[in-house]
């Protein structure tokens, strides 16, 4: 047998509906089997069965809701620190665990009740829906919403109100679970971001020797780096307190300064300036004595000391705060109360 009788030999039914030369489709080999008759479910023919599972998904729901509920309680009557032993997970949390068995069944039981539902009393008849083209017509939409207004009556949501009812309380409440976990974030700030550790008397300490300030230790065009009596470097909090009371101190001529407020708050020209860029809290330590000018390292706004810590140049959205100091009766530096307004960067002070 030649190739060319065996191909023809393997294409006999191409060749069977061959027609002057054109090759017609063969039909499809595989029968479409259809759909088994629909069995009706116990629900479907028996209305006590029905109302049994009604129950059922009403008591799941209900479940979701007192879960919802524990997992709030959980965070009230459980201290964060108390560790319990649970078998078989040994020591835990009592806080996490509550939180996570309580939560876990709120979701499993909306989970629960919704399969039972879907599974015992929503429709189970299977239909064919033919493939159409992609882009709808009105009649399709209008089959659509037909469809969905009739998925919505096989599904008893309008007839069975005892789940319609407890499925809403369920969902309405699991979203709180949310909210409650807000407290993760940690303690409100309270006013922590609004004050300092500056209180009136406390005494201006020389950051570099840890010795109390006297005006006659600065000397005019010196820049003094000054912490608040009391803090120490070894202190455990050290670092929160100091990045926001650390001050610089420079003594101007009292007739070089041009703000009036400034001259009150200062002692024979000595000023006493956050050192806490208004910009976004960098450190600043450049100073220019002949222009009473700061410079801020990190993007060079420039502050003038000598006309109340103005901005002169650069992103800083407010003046440098200005602690008010003055002389005790032994002759040391000390602050007059805590700064007036929110040190470090402006965006404090839209709160
Ligand atoms: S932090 Fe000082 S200019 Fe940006």
């Amino acid at each position: 047998m030649s190739n060319e009788d065996m191909s023809e030999a393997n294409l006999p039914s191409e060749r069977e509906h061959a027609h002057h030369g054109a090759v017609e489709p063969v039909g499809d080999p595989f029968a479409d089997p259809g759909l088994p008759p629909h069995e009706p479910r116990r629900q479907d023919i028996d209305e006590r069965t029905a109302r049994r599972s009604e129950r059922t998904v009403a008591l799941l729901f209900t479940l979701s809701m007192v879960a919802t509920v524990g997992f709030i309680a959980s965070y009230v009557i459980f201290p964060i620190g108390k560790i319990v032993y649970i078998f078989p997970f040994g020591h835990v949390s009592a806080l996490n665990f509550a939180l996570g068995l309580t939560l876990g069944v709120a979701l499993f039981a909306i989970g629960a009740g919704a399969v039972h539902w879907a599974r015992t009393l929503m429709s189970d008849e299977e239909v064919p829906d033919e493939r159409h083209a992609i882009e709808a017509t009105p009649e399709v939409r209008e089959k659509v919403f037909a469809d969905f207004r009739q998925g919505v009556k096989e599904s008893q949501f309008g007839r069975r109100r005892l789940i319609r009812t407890t499925m809403m309380g369920a969902l309405s409440l699991v979203p709180l679970s949310g909210i409650v976990l807000l407290r993760d974030l940690g303690p409100l700030p309270e006013k922590k971001l609004r004050t300092t550790a500056w209180r009136a008397g406390m005494r201006l300490i020389n950051q570099n020797t840890n010795e109390p300030l006297r005006p006659e230790d600065i000397g005019v065009g010196s820049l003094t780096f000054a912490k608040p009596e009391g803090l120490s470097e070894d202190d455990e909090n050290f670092q929160n307190v100091i990045a926001k009371a650390a001050l610089m101190i420079v003594r101007l001529n009292p007739q070089d300064i041009k703000d009036k407020r400034e001259l009150e708050w200062s002692h024979q020209g000595i000023v006493a300036y956050s050192k806490i860029c208004t910009h976004v809290g960098c450190p600043i330590s450049l100073y220019e004595q002949q222009t009473h000018h700061v410079l801020c390292p990190c993007h060079q706004s420039t502050f003038d000391l000598s006309d109340g810590g103005r901005v002169i140049f650069g992103p800083a959205g407010h003046a440098l705060p200005q602690l008010r100091i003055s002389v005790n009766a032994q002759g040391y530096l000390e602050a007059l109360g805590d700064f007036e307004e929110p040190v470090g960067p402006s965006f404090w002070e839209r709160g």
